[in-house]
This record gives C-alpha cells, structure tokens and sequence, in this order.
C-alpha cells in the first residue's frame, strides 16, 4: 500500500503542474504546526527563485487547482508562501479502511528479501547473565522480528563464548578440588559419565573463584592456560568436560532467554569453528595478507581516509593460539559458506566499535565475504543506575539478570495490588503475579528500546513500571483498555468482523486517524534504520491519540449504531497496530492489568 504521505504529495504534485510549475515541487510533509495544519507543502517557497514569482502568488495559485479536490478538505496559502494542508475525512478513513484490510496493514514487502544473520545475545558459558547481556538479547530480538516481518529472511545466532580461558579456569580448579575426577586421568579409555560432577550454582561459583585466583596467582594462571590449551587441542577427558559446562550452562541460559522472550535459531558459539581456524589461517598467508610482527599473525588494516588509528587485525597470538578476533573470523567464513547470508549483523556494547571495524576490514580485504555482503555493527550504551554510573546491585554488586527481574516484578505486584485497591477490586494472586511477569517484561523491554540503542540510558525502577508516561505498562495499560471496550461489545452479542470505519467526527478520532495511517511508513524506517525505537515512538503517539479520543468519546452508549460501529472498528484496528507493534518490540498484553 503506498504510504500516506506520498499519495497526498501526488496529489499536490498535480495541482503545482497544473499551475504551470515543476510537480516535484509538491512533496507534502507532516506539520510542524499541528494547531493550525495537519500537512504542509513547502513548494511554493523553492520554486520562488526558479520563477521570479513571489511565494505566496504562486502558493495561492496552486491552492486555487485544489479547491475541489477529493484529498485535501483545507487548502490555505499563508504568507510568506507556505501551503497549510488538512485531509479530508473520506479521504482519510478510506485509507484506514484499506489499510485494515491489508496484509501486514500494507506495509510494502520488499521485491529482493535479504538473508541475514543477526549475531546476538553473546552470554560466555559459565559466567552468569547479567545486565550486560540483557541489551544485546533485548535489542537483537526485536531487530530480528522487524527485519522478518519486514519480509526479510533472517537466522538468529547467540555465538556463545564457550571458547576462551575461562573454560580453561573452571577446568583448572575442578582439578584442584576434584583431583581424582575421571576426566583428568590420561590412561583412562572408556566411556565418560553422562552426569556433570557440578550443578549449575557450583558452576556459577567456581568460575568467579577460578578468575580471582588467577589474577592473583601466577602459577594458577599458568595452569588455566594449558588447560585451555589441552581443551583446544582436544583432549578426550577436557573435551569431555567442557562439553558438561556446556550442557548445564545452556540449559540454564534456555530458561534465563524464555524468560526474557528471546529465542534463537542457533546455539552456535566460539568453539564451533575451531577446526577451520587453521586453513583460514593458511589461505590468509597464502594470499600475502597475513604477515608475522613481533611474533603474532597479523592482517593490516587501516585506510588512507582514516582519522583515527585502527591497528592491525591479529590472527594468531605469538604462541599460535587463536583469539576473540580469529574465532569471530572463522564465524564469518562458516556463515558464509553454509547460509549465503546478503547481511550480518552483529549486537554489543558500543565499546567493541573499533574491534568490530578491524575484524570487518580484515574479512572484506581477505575475501571471506562478498563485495555486496552487508557488515553492520550495532554498538549499544551501557545500562546505568540512578548515579549515572553501570548499573549495580544495591550493596554494588554487579546486578544479575535474574535478580532484575525479580526485582521488576515484586514492583509490578504492588503496583498492580495498588491499582486494585483504588478501582476497588479483589486481586486474585495467581492472575496477579502471571499479569507481573507479563507487565514487568515489557517495563524493560520498553525502557530499554525507546532509546536509541547507540545511547546510555538510566534504569528507573520508579519510571519503567508507572502506568502513566512513555513506558511500556502504560502501553499495554491502552492495549487492555481497548480489549476490555471490544469484549464488552461482544458480550452484548455483537460481531468486530465486517465494520467500516466511517469518517471521524471530532478532532480527536481524526487524530487517531491519522496516527495509525503513519504506520507503514513508521515501520519500514525501523526496519531499513534497524531501529526499533521508532516503533516505541509511534506507539506511545499512537496510545496517547487513542487515550485522548477514549476520554472525549462515549463509545459503548453511543445510541447511533453507524457511529458505534465505525468507533468499534476503529479500535480494533488500533489494537492490532499496538499488538503486532509490541510483538515486534518483543513482548505481549495481558487480557487484563
Ligand atoms: N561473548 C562476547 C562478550 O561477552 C560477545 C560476543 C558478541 N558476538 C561476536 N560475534 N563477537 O563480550
């Protein structure tokens, strides 16, 4: 469907032909007036110089081609030469008709889809999650759904850091406190245990103890890198043990994800590309890009244009050992060679920005990937407290994921129980802490993707969860609202399929009108700027337009049935739009708050 916009300014592209100017000069834009216009049209102004014409002639001239036009009811040429423009009602709710008829509610599908791979989440086996991690799920999980609504072929991978040192550490002090544990003896030749010797809370433990350790003890490290080294160059009993570490840490990573509503189509990690390290390596010697410098392996990669300095890309370590930079290399060889991706986009802190410059140069310039491949680093901000410093447990602590959310969802009980009380209904606790868990996701989720993701944001307990203002509860606060109108409807034995939505009485439907019929445009620039903050911009215009008509409108005594109808219809369709809208940005509605 085309989008509001550019049918309006086809029609006033019409008009300035008509009246003898260039039609490009009849692009209508949105108002930066709203009190006095809905749309104007700056054309008159540019083609003054182009015709030796005073501004305002030539807009009064256009206007006079559009006195009877069927789109725009108003039409006022103002001085020094500005076109202030409204729509008409017809025109207006025929659009929103179609609209509720199309597909996607017409949002243009491209002709060419794309493949991508979107590399996100990134948690390191072993360490738990926590509120660094919750970005690149958050933010990555809605980039996914819109690039795939959005008609586009995409494949989520969580690149798991079950690779590095820190296998090695967790392997290293297992050793000391289990010496006589199966794995570590070299002559054994049978089968290994099917049960890890650890749980997932002694995992959690034994990394942060193995890490201070290390920092502390010379000899201690030194262990955790042969260690890492024995796993790497594939020691039966490491191997087998580091698999253990994967299997406990996944699982329990699965269950932290479907809390958040994340989920993603590969599990692959760090460890699964490790066999292809060394003909990667070779190939990139053979092509004369890698060369030796103070022992490592490096590939140049700076540019002529370059302002700043961006080092050479390491490959290998001057003990031949691969790093965070090769493992993520051969990731883009693997991806390429197995799923043709057009695109790959990959999701972290805005500190790994250069990191992420060299490891693309590199791949471009060592021909891993096509001229045409799309490389796009999202770098997000970091998450602060109150203080404006990265967000901490109250005792200073680095906050764990899990605890946030508890943490959310206490406050949305005891928002939702104050809620009750002052509407003066009894909370059944069940419902109530199913509704927290669903109201607190999106308190989150939404304080988190209504900034744009290059920026910090501060974490608000207070703000994120109130019901009122730019957050996710007051979102799905209207979605419930609405639900509850149109169920209401129902239960008086009446049908939401087949209603027209008829023309807007007031200036607040219109309004609302209006609103949704920015939707197409709203989310194929989400979707082309991945930027799923835009839908959290147009959806609380959107909750705000609805609530303002809702509060001047009675809409479920309206006796007119036309009228009620049309509002009925109205609503659903604004429902849709905030649902489909929300599942995007990766939460739901409960049926009631
Ligand atoms: N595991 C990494 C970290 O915690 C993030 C991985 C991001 N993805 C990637 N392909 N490098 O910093």
């Amino acid at each position: 469907m085309e989008k509001l916009l550019d049918l309006i300014s086809e029609e006033m592209k019409k008009a300035f032909e008509e009246a003898g100017y260039d039609r490009e000069l009849g692009r209508v834009t949105l108002s930066n007036r709203p009190d006095l216009c809905e749309f104007q049209c700056n054309g008159a102004m540019a083609g003054a110089k182009k015709y030796h014409k005073a501004p305002l002639m030539i807009a009064q001239e256009v206007a006079e081609k559009l006195t009877d036009s069927d789109v725009f009811g108003e039409v006022s040429a103002v001085a020094p030469g500005f076109l202030n423009l409204k729509i008409t009602e017809a025109f207006i709710k025929s659009y929103l008709n179609e609209m509720a008829k199309a597909e996607k509610f017409g949002l243009t599908i491209p002709v060419n889809p794309k493949k991508i791979i979107i590399d996100y989440g990134g948690p390191n086996v072993a360490k738990p999650l926590h509120v660094g991690h919750l970005r690149s799920g958050v933010i990555g999980e809605s980039i996914k759904r819109i690039c795939r609504y959005a008609g586009h072929e995409v494949i989520g991978d969580i690149h798991l850091g079950d690779w590095g040192l820190q296998m090695g550490l967790i392997i290293t002090e297992l050793q000391k406190r289990q010496p006589d544990l199966i794995y570590f003896d070299d002559s054994y030749e049978g089968e290994y245990p099917a049960e890890a010797p650890f749980t997932i809370s002694e995992l959690e433990e034994i990394y942060p103890t193995a890490s201070a350790k290390s920092k502390a003890d010379e000899a201690y490290k030194a262990d955790a890198m042969d260690a890492t080294y024995k796993l790497q160059s594939g020691v039966r009993g490491y191997r087998a043990l580091w698999q253990h570490i994967i299997d406990v840490s996944v699982a329990d990573l699965k269950k932290n994800y479907e809390n958040l509503n994340v989920t993603f189509d590969l599990w692959k990690g760090e460890s699964d590309v490790h066999d292809i390290i060394p003909g990667m390596v070779e190939e990139m010697k053979k092509g004369g890009y890698a060369y030796e410098s103070d022992g490592a392996l490096v590939v140049d990669v700076k540019e002529e244009t370059d302002t700043k300095e961006v080092p050479p890309c390491m490959i290998l370590k001057s003990d031949g050992a691969s790093l965070y930079n090769t493992t993520d290399l051969a990731t883009i060889m693997d991806r390429m060679e197995n799923y043709h991706p057009d695109k790959l986009i990959y999701l972290t802190d805005k500190r790994q920005e250069l990191y992420f410059e060299q490891v693309f140069r590199c791949a471009r310039k060592t021909g891993l990937v096509n001229k045409d491949t799309e490389l796009l680093h999202i770098g997000f901000g970091t998450m602060n407290g109150k203080d404006g410093k990265p967000f901490k447990t109250r005792d200073g602590g680095v906050m764990r994921l899990e605890n946030l959310i508890r943490e959310i969802n206490e406050e949305m009980i005891r928002k939702i129980r104050e809620n009750a009380e002052t509407k003066g209904y009894e909370v059944d606790e069940e419902a109530a802490s199913e509704t927290a868990r669903i109201v607190g996701l999106a308190a989150i989720k939404y304080g988190d993707l209504s900034n744009q993701a290059s920026k910090d944001y501060i974490f608000d307990m207070d703000r994120f969860t109130s019901f009122e203002g730019d957050t996710g509860p007051y979102i799905l606060y209207t979605i419930v609202r609405i639900k509850s109108i149109l169920n209401k409807y129902t239960e008086q034995g009446k049908e939401l399929t087949n209603l027209v939505i008829g023309e807007a009485v007031n200036d607040s439907e219109k309004n609302l009108m209006l609103e949704l019929a920015k939707y197409n445009a709203m989310m194929e620039a989400a979707c082309e700027e991945v930027a799923p903050h835009k839908i959290c911009a147009y959806i609380y215009d959107l909750a705000n337009a609805f609530n303002h008509f809702y509060h001047e409108t009675k809409i479920l005594t309206e006796e007119d049935v036309k009228k009620k109808e049309s509002w009925i219809a109205l609503l659903t369709l604004t429902r849709d739009v905030l649902e489909v809208c929300i599942d995007l940005l990766g939460f739901s509605a409960p049926d009631r708050m």
